[in-house]
């Protein structure tokens, strides 16, 4: 199964794609995480990627596109894989297309998370995240069992550097422009999925199980 998850910043991809992860045995492929990861060890890409990701704009193409060829050719990726947050604006869009057409790959789905601006703000300022595991938190949504400590690896918890309410603001602008357009890209590709991501995180992961088991 291959997927793709789009959606403004904090609609909940992460959240989904990790548990769409665990039932159906395919990796998370986040090119966020992929750049935060390189960003936390200081390598060049890393360096170069804490230009753009620090103000809420996109990573340059070649970079990015790059990442993802690689990382999707790795052994884990054979049975299918989630693309979290890639592609995010038409160049990469297509020349995903052009990946998949050279190793005879087709998507199953592409769903599109969808939520208010309102509450993607509050999801974005309330959340915390695991930089050594990457479990995601919310401090009023899904507070961790002990203070601001991860329940899966109990290092300690905190805010992405990118979830200031400025460059939030900076990120959904973003979304707007270069990335909603492939909504319509993929929609008349016949696989766009909608998803109400407004509701529980439960509720959508039901949601996206439906779509995933031919339900909906
Ligand atoms: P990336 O890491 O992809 O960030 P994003 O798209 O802005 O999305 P987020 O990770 O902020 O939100 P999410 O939808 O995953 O929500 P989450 O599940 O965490 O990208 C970061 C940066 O990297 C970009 O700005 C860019 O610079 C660069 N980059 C990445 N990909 C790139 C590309 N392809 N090209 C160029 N540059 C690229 O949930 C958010 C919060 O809400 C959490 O606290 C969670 O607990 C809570 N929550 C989630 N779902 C629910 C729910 N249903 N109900 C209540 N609370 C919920
Ligand atoms: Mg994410
Ligand atoms: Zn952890």
């Amino acid at each position: 199964m291959r997927l793709i998850l789009v959606g403004p910043p904090g609609a909940g991809k992460g959240s989904q794609a990790k548990l769409i992860s665990e039932k159906y045995h395919i990796p998370n492929v986040s090119t966020g995480a992929m750049f935060r990861k390189a960003m936390g060890e200081q390598t060049p890409m890393g360096q170069k990627a804490k230009l753009y990701v620090d103000r809420g704009d996109l990573v340059p193409d070649d970079v990015t596109v790059g990442l993802v060829a690689e990382r999707l050719q790795e052994e884990d990726c054979k049975n299918g894989y989630i693309l979290d947050g890639f592609p995010r604006n038409t160049f990469q869009a297509d020349s995903l297309t052009e990946l998949l057409k050279s190793w005879n790959q087709g998507l199953d789905h592409v769903l599109n998370i969808s939520s208010s601006d309102e509450m993607v703000i509050s999801r974005l300022t309330g959340r915390r995240s695991c930089p050594r595991c990457g479990a995601i938190y919310h401090l009023a949504n899904k507070p961790p069992q002990r203070d601001m400590l991860c329940d899966n690896c109990s290092n300690d918890l905190v805010q992405r550097n990118d979830d200031r309410e400025e460059t939030v603001v900076n990120r959904l602008q973003v979304y707007k422009k270069q990335t909603e357009p492939l909504l319509k890209y993929y929609r008349e590709q016949g696989l766009l999925r909608n998803i109400n991501g407004e509701q529980s995180i439960a509720e959508v992961f039901v949601d996206i199980c439906q779509v995933l088991e031919g339900k909906r």
